[in-house]
């Protein structure tokens, strides 16, 4: 293909999109050059729409995506600009890349079987620049404030996102504020910040109280906002969804299990599956699951109610025409795994939309189960944190109640690496890992795959005896 080609077709994206109101009975829309995060008619979320139906050759874009996956260099080694056809951007946009995404996916056998599965996969987003999915988002947020002419970029945290943002700016030159929920972020996500540079605030509160904080931050003309409520952040994630299908060689699926939090990620996935199918790559969708943490797990328990109601009436599951208005947020959400500590999320109608398009759940999984799962993904060689752990044990959950069968294909999606919280993981081993209950009571989390250092004397006889031992 030549160059004019490829510009043509990569303005088209940017020309003919928009910023949509996705509230039934609205739908007002914005130019994609308007710096707004919510309708400025009915506050409904915005969501981007690509062209109307911009005639899409399915074969081509699959051949042009295909020879970027190896490129060493420039927007094709991105892998999330290697998908720019399906992003808002024309070529002239000042693309800042870490050359996020290209992550692996693994085979995980001991998962598998610790979740009734025949196989499973692991996609794991850890594996991004700066050890989290949130780079794929904060590539294109980023790049899109450089378009509007921002000089500060701006978001709450549970400690990825900032960690993001603060890298991204950096390479971007921008200004870069941060705030956090203090003493509730893992030292390891609060040293990247400190060394890309970020101005760093820490809040007397909770990461929802932190997220009002930023929006009121994002009314100065010269402040934009990147947390997910920016439709652009989800735009880049939902390339983890082209990602995925060109790894799995474009065959969908069964299953697609996420961990939820403030519900942009899911969101994200849901688009991206969505416009595959749209475009016509894929002909079906993956059913979409969300996992939270019990104590944080607003979306989980309105959808369970959602279920209940439509049992009653119809005898099925609950349907895409049942969006609720609003759901009852958890005020003061609780779980260990602080990345998803959060109680008002601001997706969650996008997120829950996606669920039930795609026929997918939505459910809790306890703090224990967490930690278990957590460590049987460390057994299969691949670490994360927690927050991504929820998925191993919602998948082992979904299948003991039937809900997934042993024979179907699954992958869970891992959001952040090992490494970024890695007290959570010598606690658990130490078996000295405990959450606080609602009544101030500490509620141990057991060792249940415990794996500690010994202390040997300084002789080979002595760890020739000890592995042994382990042998037997
Ligand atoms: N997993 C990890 C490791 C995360 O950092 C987050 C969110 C999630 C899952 C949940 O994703 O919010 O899109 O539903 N972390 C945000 C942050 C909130 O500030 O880093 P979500």
């Amino acid at each position: 293909m030549t160059e004019t080609k490829k510009h043509s077709r990569a303005s088209i994206a940017a020309e003919q999109a928009s910023q949509h109101c996705i509230m039934p009975g609205c739908g007002a829309t914005f130019s994609i050059h308007e710096r707004i995060y919510v309708c400025s008619k009915c506050g409904g979320p915005l969501e981007i729409e690509a062209a109307a139906e911009q005639p899409r050759n399915p074969t081509e874009l699959r051949r042009t995506w295909e020879s970027r996956a190896t490129a060493q260099a420039g927007r094709d080694r991105s892998g999330v600009w290697r998908y720019r056809e399906m992003l808002p951007f024309d070529d002239a946009a000042p693309v800042v890349t870490l050359f996020e995404g290209n992550t692996p996916l693994y085979d995980a056998p001991r998962c598998a079987e610790y979740s009734g599965l025949r196989a499973l996969r692991l996609k794991h987003q850890g594996c991004n620049p700066t050890g989290s999915f949130k780079d794929t988002g904060m590539t294109v947020a980023v790049t899109q404030a450089l378009v509007l002419g921002a000089k500060t970029v701006v978001c709450a945290s549970t400690g990825n996102t900032s960690a993001s943002l603060a890298a991204y700016a950096a390479r971007a030159g921008l200004q870069c504020a941060i705030v956090l929920p203090q003493k509730q972020i893992s030292a390891a996500k609060l040293a990247q910040a400190m060394d890309y540079g970020a101005a760093i605030f820490e809040i007397d509160g909770n990461f929802d109280h932190a997220m009002r904080l930023v929006q009121e931050l994002a009314e100065e003309d010269s402040i934009y906002l990147v947390n997910s409520i920016n439709p652009f952040r989800i735009e880049g994630q939902k390339t983890v969804a082209f990602e995925l299908m060109q790894q799995c060689a474009w065959t969908v699926p069964d299953n697609v299990v996420v961990p939820g939090g403030n519900l942009g990620n899911s969101s994200a996935l849901g688009k991206g599956f969505e416009e595959l199918r749209s475009a016509g790559l894929i002909d079906r969708l993956p059913k979409l699951h969300i996992a939270q943490a019990e104590g944080a797990a607003p979306l989980a328990h309105e959808f369970a109610g959602l279920q209940t109601e439509s049992k009653g009436k119809r005898g099925g599951a609950a349907s895409n025409s049942a969006l609720p208005d609003r759901i009852q947020f958890v005020e003061h959400p609780r779980t260990l795994a602080s990345a998803i500590k959060i109680g008002a999320p601001i997706s969650w109608r996008k997120a829950l939309r996606a669920v039930l398009r795609s026929g997918g759940q939505v459910l809790t999984v306890s703090e224990q189960e967490i930690a278990d799962a957590k460590a049987m993904i460390g057994r299969d060689g691949v670490g994360c944190e927690p927050a991504s752990a929820t998925t191993v044990a919602a998948i082992r959950k979904l299948t003991a109640s039937g809900q997934i069968q042993r024979d179907e294909s699954v992958v869970a999606i891992l959001t952040g690496h090992i490494l970024k919280d890695t007290d959570y993981v010598s606690h658990y081993h130490r078996g000295t890992l405990s959450i606080e209950s609602a009544s101030g009571e500490k509620q141990p989390i057991a060792a249940s795959f415990r794996n500690l250092p010994v202390s040997v004397p300084a002789t080979k006889q002595s760890i020739l005896e000890n592995l042994r031992l382990r042998r037997e």
